[in-house]
């Protein structure tokens, strides 16, 4: 009796310690910082489900939907993947004004599918603030509040968090990156859109693109630079920081400017960056080569943990810009050559996504 007591609280003792190991493996495999943006301006994609299922043979851990298909949602239900969906800048006037607008569409675009679907942020519009339109830029803050409200009222302000993705030419200057800031004519309705950051916990979404700075800069060392492969860095001289790549360059930058408006606490997410694959004759930078440093750089850069120089210890959450090639994209070739996967669903090129292929 004694020795099957003590027996049974051994065996109970090792499975707590094996449920804390198994918890720590999974923590250290735990790659939640690495997304995929799902644009759909295409007549060609795989099917919600083939794309599911996809995702799931991959550890990126998070999808960004540019608005709020219910197929493509549905899909993703049950795989724990996080889903970031989108309202439209054509919305937010309805927003800002109508509460019940705000209301309807979360009853709508949230609540059917949560929690099964692990709707994660809302994005209200893209890119305002360099829009513009002033109309809409004053009607953005007061667009995610209505949102945020309207979360509220069903129960879920405080898991699901109200967003907007913002451009990089927000900054007036950004190198190096502890002098950068804000366009001064920006700063007063970025005040109030940090302070609904800041208040709820959102975070401060920011499109960097190394791509479209090596494409103002087309030296070899400022490849390097951007493609995370051997090169002299930028220094710094207020922080005496050698930058490395890039990346950490436009992160830090961004940093710095909310760090001047008193907001170096807000979270920074990057909604998009990628690098395309392929361009016409006369664009300056893509290629399968590229596109491969470039990302997988970035991949390998984020799994380490280093984080950034002033933002050292952890991954920023990054969305990689894209799934799939969008063909009815307008403009050069480049434009439509950002997808990670073929619409066979093969790997345009392979940066080590693939959770069967990926080295531990
Ligand atoms: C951010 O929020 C915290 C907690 O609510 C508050 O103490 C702090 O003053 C806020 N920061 C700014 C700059 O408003």
């Amino acid at each position: 009796m004694q020795n099957r007591d003590s027996s049974s609280a051994m065996s109970m003792l090792s499975c707590v310690f094996l449920f804390a190991l198994l918890n720590l493996l999974n923590i250290a495999n735990s790659e939640s910082f690495i997304g995929v943006n799902y644009g759909q301006v295409a007549d060609n994609l795989p099917s919600p489900a083939a794309t599911a299922k996809l995702l799931q043979s991959t550890s990126i851990e998070k999808v960004r939907l540019y608005g709020s298909d219910p197929a493509i949602i549905q899909a993703l239900a049950n795989t724990g993947i996080g889903i970031v969906i989108g309202a439209a800048n054509g919305d937010i006037p309805a927003f800002a004004s109508d509460p019940n607008f705000a209301k309807n569409w979360v009853n709508g675009n949230v609540v059917p599918f949560y929690p099964a679907s692990n709707i994660i942020v809302i994005m209200v519009g893209n890119e305002v603030l360099m829009s513009g339109d002033n109309n809409l830029i004053t009607q953005l803050l007061p667009a995610m509040k209505n949102i945020q409200s309207a979360l509220d009222s069903v129960s879920l302000g405080d898991k699901i968090k109200v967003s907007t993705v913002h451009s990089m030419t927000l900054l007036r200057q950004s190198e190096p990156p502890s002098s950068a800031r804000f366009h001064p004519n920006l700063v007063n309705v970025l005040k109030g859109l940090l302070d609904f950051n800041n208040a709820t916990g959102s975070p401060f979404s920011i499109n960097p693109y190394p791509y479209f700075a090596y494409r103002g800069d087309n030296r070899a060392e400022t490849l390097a630079f951007c493609l995370f492969q051997p090169n002299s860095g930028r220094y710094d001289p207020n922080t005496k920081i050698n930058y490395m790549n890039m990346f950490d360059a436009q992160v830090d930058a961004i940093h710095s400017a909310l760090d001047s408006m008193g907001f170096k606490n807000v979270e920074i997410v990057v909604a998009e960056t990628g690098w395309p694959y392929k361009g016409d004759s006369n664009e300056v930078g893509p290629s399968v080569d590229n596109a491969k440093a470039y990302n997988g750089g970035l991949i390998g850069h984020l799994r380490s943990k280093v984080g950034t120089p002033l933002m050292p210890g952890k991954s920023v959450d990054t969305y990689l810009f894209a799934l799939y090639d969008e063909d009815l994209k307008p403009g050069p070739t480049s434009e439509r050559a950002f997808g990670l996967f073929n619409l066979d669903l093969t790997m345009t090129y392979d940066i080590g996504l693939s959770k069967s292929t990926q080295v531990t």
